[in-house]
């Protein structure tokens, strides 16, 4: 078997008690074995400020810069904050983009996952994300979408999925992020 593709997972919430890192856990559970998930953490970066490139970036964006760039494709998963993503989120991506012309995104596959202990389930910041994503050119899945509501009840504390239906979902979800992987990483260049 080849060997799996290494995937950059990038969650938007900070708080420890996250429905949404609760979901991308189980979402790495779910995963077929070609992918080969990893947190990237996001919660340490200095707001972008491009005045701190001279000199040496600051730690933490070299660290998070690194790991992104070794990864092959980028699972994001968010909530909504304001019906958009958090600020911890966009500041993360404009931290990747940057310095110009050495961004860690461009040609990197990608997938979005929003949730929402409402019912909408993060539609705002999953297409808020999706506006960011088409401007530093990833090719994001496009289906299946995964706007994941109620998700308090969705994805349990042990980050099983009791409710069967939503876990066929995700499952299928994970697969085709697989197959959009290997779709989009055996193009020639
Ligand atoms: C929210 N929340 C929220 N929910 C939603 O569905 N649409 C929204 O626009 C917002 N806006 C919003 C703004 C701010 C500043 C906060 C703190 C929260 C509620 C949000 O979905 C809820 O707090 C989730 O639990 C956040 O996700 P995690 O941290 O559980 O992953």
């Amino acid at each position: 078997m080849p060997s799996p593709y290494r995937v950059a997972v990038i969650v938007g919430s900070l708080r420890k008690g996250s429905f949404t890192r609760r979901t991308a856990k189980a979402l790495i559970g779910l995963a077929p074995a070609s992918l080969d998930c990893h947190f990237v953490e996001i919660g340490d970066l200095p707001l972008y400020d491009e005045d701190l490139e001279a000199g040496g970036a600051p730690a933490a964006w070299v660290r998070f810069r690194d790991e992104v760039g070794a990864a092959q494709a980028v699972l994001f998963a968010t909530p909504e904050y304001n019906r958009s993503v958090p600020g911890a989120l966009k500041n993360a991506i404009d931290v990747g983009s940057r310095p110009y012309g050495h961004s860690v995104w461009k040609g990197k596959p990608a997938a979005v996952v929003s949730t929402s202990p409402g019912a909408l389930g993060g539609f705002g910041a999953n297409h808020h994300l999706r506006q960011s994503l088409v401007f530093l050119d990833m090719p994001v899945m496009q289906q299946p979408e995964a706007y994941l509501g109620q998700v308090a009840h969705m994805v349990a504390e042990d980050f099983t999925i009791p409710d069967e239906k939503t876990r066929g979902f995700l499952t299928g979800l994970m697969q085709a992020f697989a197959d959009w992987i290997a779709l989009t990483l055996a193009k020639p260049a």
